[in-house]
């Protein structure tokens, strides 16, 4: 019953579409070898927190596609009669089969890989279709013409570009204005230690009205607690595939170390601080968590109610991270 009162919903862009301020990725925990059980009970433990924006792609998993077959299954069981109050939000763009139409931006490789996420997913459509990456040997206007053609068919409703660079966001949002699809989103990695976001990209979107979801705002794990006494064996860094232990460096831990310092003194923990910094950004209308318990979504929600971070609490951050 208390599912919408804690949540802060953000409006996209200067759309008429709001994101729950945290959303929930199905990146990683959602596979076909993860515990099924337990990723049921995060999709249901976010949606009863008032997380209603789902993130997926064709080939997350392992092995690619079986996070859209879990989400499938999970929303087919117990979700689908909430399915008006979800947005669910799918990719295409990374290699996904085997042959010349298996990944990149045309439109044979954009709308085959829609047509097979929903029937992954169980779902009419999506909310939400983005171009995984930017493709520089497909013309822009051809797979601009997919996410056109994937909102006009009804497969999607709203259009949406990930990790384009700055360089030819510009050109690919006017095409899709000119064919009167208007992106609604961009997708972009942003945390206290990745910032390429902040300049040239930051300031074309906001021009354009476009809204911002921000992925492995935790820096994928990094900006929390986990890897404070060396790396849990059930952690992704112990995986060492997408996230490398080298990446944890001494150096690096050290500084974390510090962050978890500014955290506690203002009373919250890391990951919650690093939540708090993301969503402080203007134009942010979604930072997308991963999470492999309950207890982490817990721990990210407290984002929400505390206050803003002062110039001098982001003039120390940078300054532990040597910015
Ligand atoms: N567009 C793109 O190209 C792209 C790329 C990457 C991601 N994404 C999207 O963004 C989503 C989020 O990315 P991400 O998983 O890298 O995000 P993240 O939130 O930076 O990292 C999530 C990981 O951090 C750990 N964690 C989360 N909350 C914690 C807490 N309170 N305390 C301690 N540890 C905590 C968990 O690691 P453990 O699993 O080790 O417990 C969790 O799996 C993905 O699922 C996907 O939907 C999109």
């Amino acid at each position: 019953m208390s599912r919408y009162d804690n949540m802060t919903y953000r409006r996209c862009g200067r759309s008429g579409i709001k994101l729950s301020a945290l959303s929930l990725g199905l990146w990683h925990n959602f596979g076909e070898e993860d515990d099924q059980n337990r990723a049921r009970e995060l999709v249901w433990g976010a949606f009863d927190r008032g997380i209603t924006h789902f993130d997926l792609a064709n080939n997350y998993g392992p092995p690619p596609g079986s996070a859209e077959i879990t989400f499938g299954r999970i929303m087919k069981e117990s979700l689908h009669s909430h399915r008006h109050e979800i947005l669910v939000s799918t990719k295409a763009g990374h290699p996904m089969w085997d042959g010349p139409y298996g990944d990149w931006g045309s439109r044979k490789h954009l709308i085959t890989s829609l047509d097979q996420s929903l029937k992954r997913m169980n779902l009419e459509y999506v909310d939400i279709f983005y171009s995984h990456r930017y493709d520089p040997d497909t013309p822009l206007e051809e797979t601009m013409g997919a996410l056109d053609y994937a909102v006009r068919s009804g497969r999607a409703l709203y259009a949406g570009l990930s990790k384009y660079p700055a360089q030819v966001t510009s050109q690919a949002l006017e095409i899709l204005k000119r064919l009167g699809t208007p992106c609604l989103v961009f997708q972009t990695r942003y945390n206290m230690m990745e910032r390429e976001l902040e300049g040239m990209l930051d300031h074309i979107l906001d021009v354009a009205g476009v809204g911002l979801t921000i992925f492995s705002p935790l820096a994928q794990g990094m900006l929390t607690d986990r890897y404070l006494k060396g790396i849990p064996e059930d952690s992704r860094a112990a995986r060492n595939h997408f996230l490398k232990r080298e990446n944890l460096s001494d150096e690096k831990l050290l500084r974390i170390g510090r962050l978890n310092e500014v955290a506690r003194r203002r009373g919250q923990s890391l990951a919650s601080l690093a939540l708090t910094w993301v969503l402080g950004h203007p134009g942010v209308g979604s930072a997308i968590i991963g999470a492999s318990r309950i207890a982490q979504l817990e721990d990210n929600l407290t984002a929400l109610g505390t206050s803003p971070l002062s110039d001098e609490e982001q003039g120390e951050i940078k300054k532990i991270l040597g910015l």
